[in-house]
């Protein structure tokens, strides 16, 4: 949700902030924008993506060791040249870029309009950026207080970087909710809202906690808090190699990223399951083991597909641990008065580890003294650093907007934690888990066969890629992967489709069902799968046309369905995994075939840094 990079030090700006964007551009990309401060400061922005601006910049001077740039998705104010980021103060003394929601801009503007001061946005962005020039030139503060003052004014959350043109050789960062990285370079900093751009410069980073402050010179760091106390930075070491973000010959991230997953499942699983002796041993968890082993309840809060994942937790965690499990949108579980105490273990699922919505569930659940839990895949994320304990999924940097690998990441951290449960517990005996961790183990192979029929999906796309509706149903745990192939499909080509559990169609969608409308089952072989035959019957006898997941060899299904998909036979626990595959493969080449822009899809962002 906006993505902000800043640099000062001794190479040109340029080049850094415009490659930092297009690695940030997962976070918005409404319109770009860039300032360079050498001698004074020069704004370039556009409404579009990061490549419009390149285009916009090329005949103008972009030299200059000191520079803010910024992705915008938008929140106050439409896409348009004059709503993108860099905001300047009036007088042009500050320049800013900020990722995140002034709450209380509205009264900011009025009071600073009673002042004379006018506005050329529609942002809150801006009104910041008068703020601080106010408070600079009536209170004949330094450049650093008056940030700092402004800030302590604002309501809401932001991560921001300021120029000002009184003080050329500083760049001040700020953080209040939404995330910021500090990048340690031989007499220069890189400044991102994540260690994407950063780590082909420096692999030593400083992540800024809320209400840091960061004053800094090429050659100096003075990280403060809004109180003006001084703070020891806790710099850290980062493992993210340059190759781990890039596309690597395929066309999109996402399909790259689909095709990863037999490896980064297994980099999920690598370390924690130990067929020599069927154990699983999940480092995160030891301190809080026995809490989690004896939980009377877990609640799990997460958004957009991580809240798909965790409905398949609650299959899992119910089948093979006999935990009771409550699924929650952050959202919600945010704002109704949950109940919630020290006897619950809460369960939060991110990819990014940055969602606002799951972070204020997660203060919540802290609050009211809950054990809470995190399963992230960004390291030293916002999330893994407010959660008491978790473990990482180590899927590796995921872009694509949509998500793919980080779902089969959590829903394997799931499934361990189930079985590790489960075992303590004594509800699995050896032989059950050791099926268990073996079938899980192999898991990988199972999904390269998969990816191998890629053509088949390819072909089913071609024939349903023109539809406008779309039904996906599953039953038990391939009811949410019902509901994560709809949102595939919806986020990225923009066809209405819907997940339903198979046998609720009856109650309501089975009317939507024509010659045009596909139906894909998840119709793999488990306990339901005698009924899901009947629910495609149902199907089939109001002409709809049915493509089936089936478990390899299933010759009851090849005979009713327009379209079969088969998948390796595995542990029906384990299906979720598997059976999401094709979904995503489907989506992919119909959002493809339609011209959508399958890695940046309207509208979305990757990262909801924003309530
Ligand atoms: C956005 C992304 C989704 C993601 C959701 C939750 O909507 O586009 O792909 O599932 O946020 O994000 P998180 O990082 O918390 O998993």
């Amino acid at each position: 949700m906006c993505g902000i990079i800043g640099y000062i030090g001794n190479r040109k700006a340029y080049p850094v902030l415009i490659k930092g964007l297009k690695r940030l551009e997962y976070r918005g990309y409404d319109s770009a924008g860039i300032a360079l401060l050498n001698g004074r400061t020069a704004i370039y922005k556009k409404k579009g993506k990061v490549s419009e601006l390149e285009e916009y910049v090329k005949e103008v001077d972009t030299s200059g060791t000191v520079g803010i740039g910024h992705t915008r998705w938008a929140t106050h104010g439409e896409p348009n040249d004059l709503n993108a980021h860099p905001h300047h103060s009036e007088k042009g003394l500050f320049t800013i870029i900020h990722n995140g929601i002034i709450e209380n801009y509205a009264d900011l503007k009025q009071s600073l309009t009673d002042q004379g001061i006018s506005f050329y946005s529609e942002t809150d962005t801006e009104v910041l950026a008068n703020l601080i020039e106010y408070i600079y030139t009536t209170q004949k503060v330094s450049v650093e207080i008056a940030v700092r003052l402004a800030l302590q004014k604002v309501i809401g959350a932001y991560g921001l970087v300021v120029l000002s043109n009184e003080e050329p050789d500083m760049v001040i960062a700020a953080r209040r909710s939404s995330p910021l990285v500090i990048g340690l370079g031989d007499g220069e900093y890189f400044i991102a809202s994540d260690a994407t751009p950063i780590v082909e410069y420096t692999d030593r980073v400083i992540y800024m906690n809320n209400n840091d402050v960061a004053l800094i010179k090429r050659d100096e760091l003075v990280l403060k808090n809004l109180a003006n106390d001084i703070l020891e930075p806790d710099i850290q070491t980062i493992d993210l190699g340059i190759s781990e973000i890039e596309k690597h010959g395929y066309d999109h991230f996402m399909l790259k990223e689909i095709f990863e997953q037999p490896r980064s499942i297994q980099d999920t699983f690598r370390g924690r399951i130990k067929l020599d002796t069927n154990e699983i041993r999940l480092g995160g968890l030891y301190a809080v083991k026995d809490q989690l082993v004896h939980a009377k309840r877990i609640v799990i809060i997460a958004c957009g597909t991580s809240w798909h994942a965790g409905l398949v937790g609650e299959y899992l965690l119910e089948d093979l641990a006999r935990i009771p499990v409550e699924v929650e949108y952050a959202s919600e579980f945010r704002y109704r008065n949950p109940m919630i105490g020290p006897e619950d273990v809460v369960l939060a699922i991110s990819q990014s580890g940055e969602t606002a919505d799951t972070l204020a569930a997660i203060q919540l659940a802290r609050d009211a003294g809950a054990l809470v839990l995190g399963i992230c895949n960004v390291a030293g994320s916002s999330i893994s650093r407010e959660t008491h304990a978790g473990v990482y999924t180590h899927a590796g940097p995921e872009i694509g907007v949509a998500s793919t690998k980080a779902f089969t990441a959590q829903v394997t951290v799931l499934t361990m934690m189930a079985i590790m449960i489960g075992s303590e517990k004594g509800l699995l005996d050896k032989k059950r888990s050791a099926t268990l961790i073996r079938e899980l183990n192999e898991i990988p192979d199972k999904i390269e066969k998969i990816l191998e029929q890629n053509e088949i999906f390819r072909h089913i796309a071609a024939i349903y890629k023109d539809v406008t509706n779309a039904l996906y149903l599953g039953r038990g745990v391939s009811f949410p992967v019902a509901l994560e192939g709809a949102l595939k499909l919806k986020e990225i080509s923009y066809i209405h489709a819907e997940g339903y559990p198979a046998a609720e169609m009856k109650h309501g969608p089975i009317a939507l069902i024509d010659e045009q409308m596909p139906v894909v089952f998840i119709a793999t072989h488990d306990k339901s799968y005698d009924k899901i035959v009947s629910n495609i019957q149902e199907v089939k006898a109001r002409k709809g046309n049915v493509i089936a997941i089936v478990t390899q060899g299933d010759e009851t299904i090849r005979k009713m369905a327009d379209h079969v998909i088969e998948i390796p036979k595995t542990d029906e626990v384990l299906l979720a995994i598997p059976s999401v595959i094709p979904l995503q493969l489907i989506a992919y080449h119909i959002a493809v075939m339609r011209g959508c822009n399958v890695d940046q899809p309207r509208n979305l962002a990757k990262s909801v840094t924003v309530e």
